[in-house]
């Protein structure tokens, strides 16, 4: 069976963890833990292919940051995750996806499959990013965009789903 290595990159406290366990065990974890590193697997079909995942969720806190630069030349796919409810971590995603370019050395940016996230949309009226905003950073990316919740299990699937289809193009 084909092994795919996924990577979650995002600012701490945007949901990567939330996300990756609503995928791979369909349960939604309250409290806040912060990660150090976790690493998760699910085999599953996505077009009527199976594949097993290999999924990094890493940690959003600067004082683990020194691991980045492994996870990015082992992984095949990122998903780069903020939370729709804080602007600072939808402007710190540009700097994670330009290490990434710069560590697989890509040519072309469509080169490395990516696929922005944004979370927590069942908090709407706490939101500081949107939809627009989202959607205008992936064209300029030329990536696939979802909005997820992985408290109410909206598009989190989806989101993996489009990874892989993307890990799959290149
Ligand atoms: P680090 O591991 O520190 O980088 O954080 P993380 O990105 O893994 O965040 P985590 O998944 O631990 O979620 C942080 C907090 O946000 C937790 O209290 C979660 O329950 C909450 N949370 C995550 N996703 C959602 C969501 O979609 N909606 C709501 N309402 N809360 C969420
Ligand atoms: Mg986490």
């Amino acid at each position: 069976m084909e092994t795919i290595q996924l990577v979650v990159f995002g600012s701490g406290g945007v949901g990567k963890s939330a996300l990756t366990i609503q995928f791979v065990q369909g349960l939604f974890i309250d409290f806040y833990d912060p990660t150090i590193e976790d690493c998760f697997r699910r085999a599953l079909q996505v077009d009527e292919q199976p594949c097993l995942l290999e999924i990094i969720d890493t940690a959003g806190t600067e004082q683990f940051t020194a691991l980045y630069d492994m996870y990015m030349k082992r992984g095949q796919g990122f998903l780069l995750v903020y939370s729709v409810t804080s602007k600072n971590s939808f402007d710190e995603l540009a700097e994670r996806r330009e290490q990434i370019l710069h560590v697989k050395g890509a040519a072309d940016e469509r080169d490395v499959p990516i696929v922005l996230v944004g979370n927590k949309i069942d908090i709407d009226y706490e939101r500081e990013v949107t939809t627009d905003e989202g959607r205008k950073l992936a064209n300029e990316w030329r990536c696939p965009f979802l909005e997820t919740s992985a408290k109410i299990a909206h598009n989190v699937d989806e989101a993996f789903y489009t990874l892989v289809r993307e890990v799959r193009r290149t």
